[in-house]
């Protein structure tokens, strides 16, 4: 059987080395080259289970590197692109947002017009992973939708909310079949050290201070990362051309409350031995500049398009979680 050539760019990161490794078990007619320039953020050993499998070929490589591209269209028939690549971490967009902009917006253009330029009219797919963070913040109420106004607060966000436009365009000016999903924040195994819930894992462990942003009250929509993988599949195959789609997984909660969660898990499972409760490890710490305060997602319309729904709630997700890093730093990984 010919096998189908989808390039997925950021496979390293997070989300994309929990994507890959599921896609290839559910989709055996496709072949996955993963781009990826290994960045700080990018970790190999999270791929090891596909070491040899026939369907996956790795390409250590920068987005914003348009000879590296037409070679890669050149030698391959790719048919879809996933694209995850990304600077993806809102702090390091305060302290330093040119490299933001140029992976986020002039890597996200490069693909997308050598892509276009290479498949004119052949049938094809790029699938455009985003955020809910371009949409800006919400008061207490409300959700955001598909047609809510974009309003990004954070260079991170911004480049985003760029690259989002820069898709939508593509669209409706050369007629490309580009989709985009906007997903709420993910957690899962294999994310990096520096987001919010493997760094409430790693201090409480190591008996640091477990830093809170501010009074701890933001509140985020949590998506366990393999529900986001279901969606992304089912929208790259299933979703209208043009269309967006929001997922989350309709798991609000309030940041301090993850905090006090994950340190009651770790109470029930590797007490602390001078009797203490992690919690009392938690220290509020100066708030993040432009901080939102509360996201929230509306997955109603791929809900109901496409059928999807988040499997996990959080609570078992979390506990899943936790396990997953809790073996990693007992192999001395994490
Ligand atoms: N993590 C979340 O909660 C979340 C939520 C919503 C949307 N997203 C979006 O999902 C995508 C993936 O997020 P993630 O959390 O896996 O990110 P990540 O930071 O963990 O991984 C990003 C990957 O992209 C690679 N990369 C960076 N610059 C590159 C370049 N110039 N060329 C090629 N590869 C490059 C890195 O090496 C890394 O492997 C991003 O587009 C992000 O904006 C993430």
């Amino acid at each position: 059987m010919m096998k189908k050539t989808i390039l997925v760019t950021g496979g390293a990161g997070f989300i994309g080395s929990n994507f890959i490794p599921y896609f290839i078990a559910s989709h055996p007619e496709y072949r996955i080259i993963n781009l990826d320039l290994l960045t700080y953020a990018g970790n190999l050993d999270n791929l090891k289970e596909l070491d040899g499998n026939v369907n996956y070929q790795f390409i250590q490589g920068d987005i914003c590197n348009r000879e590296l591209l037409d070679r890669i269209f050149l030698d391959n028939v790719i048919e879809g692109v996933i694209h995850f690549a990304a600077e993806s971490h809102v702090d390091n967009s305060i302290s330093g947002p040119g490299t933001f902009i140029r992976t986020n917006v002039n890597g996200t253009f490069t693909l997308l017009d050598v892509a276009r330029l290479s498949w004119k009219d052949k049938p094809h797919r790029f699938h455009h992973i985003s955020t809910d963070e371009v949409y800006g913040t919400l008061g207490e109420n409300g959700l955001f939708t598909e047609t809510t106004p974009y309003a990004p607060n954070s260079p991170y966000s911004a480049s985003k909310a760029s690259s989002d436009l820069i898709v939508r365009s593509y669209h409706h000016t050369y007629g490309m079949n580009v989709v985009t999903t906007n997903c709420s924040n993910n957690y899962g195994p294999k994310q990096h050290n520096e987001k919010l819930i493997p760094t409430i894992i790693r201090k409480a462990i190591m008996g640091d201070e477990i830093p809170v942003y501010g009074d701890g009250k933001n509140v985020r929509d949590w998506l366990y990362v393999e529900d986001h993988c279901r969606g992304i599949d089912l929208v790259f195959h299933n979703g209208k051309a043009g269309e967006t789609y929001n997922i989350g997984g309709r798991n609000e909660k309030v940041n301090i409350n993850i905090v006090k969660e994950i340190c009651s898990i770790l109470d029930e499972r590797i007490p602390r031995t001078d009797k203490k409760l992690y919690s009392e490890q938690i220290s509020f710490v100066m708030d993040r500049p432009g901080h939102d305060r509360r996201y929230a997602i509306d997955a109603t319309k791929i809900e109901n398009e496409l059928g999807w729904k988040a499997k996990e709630n959080f609570e078992s997700g979390i506990r899943k979680t936790v396990q997953w890093y809790l073996e990693k730093f007992n192999q001395g990984v994490v």
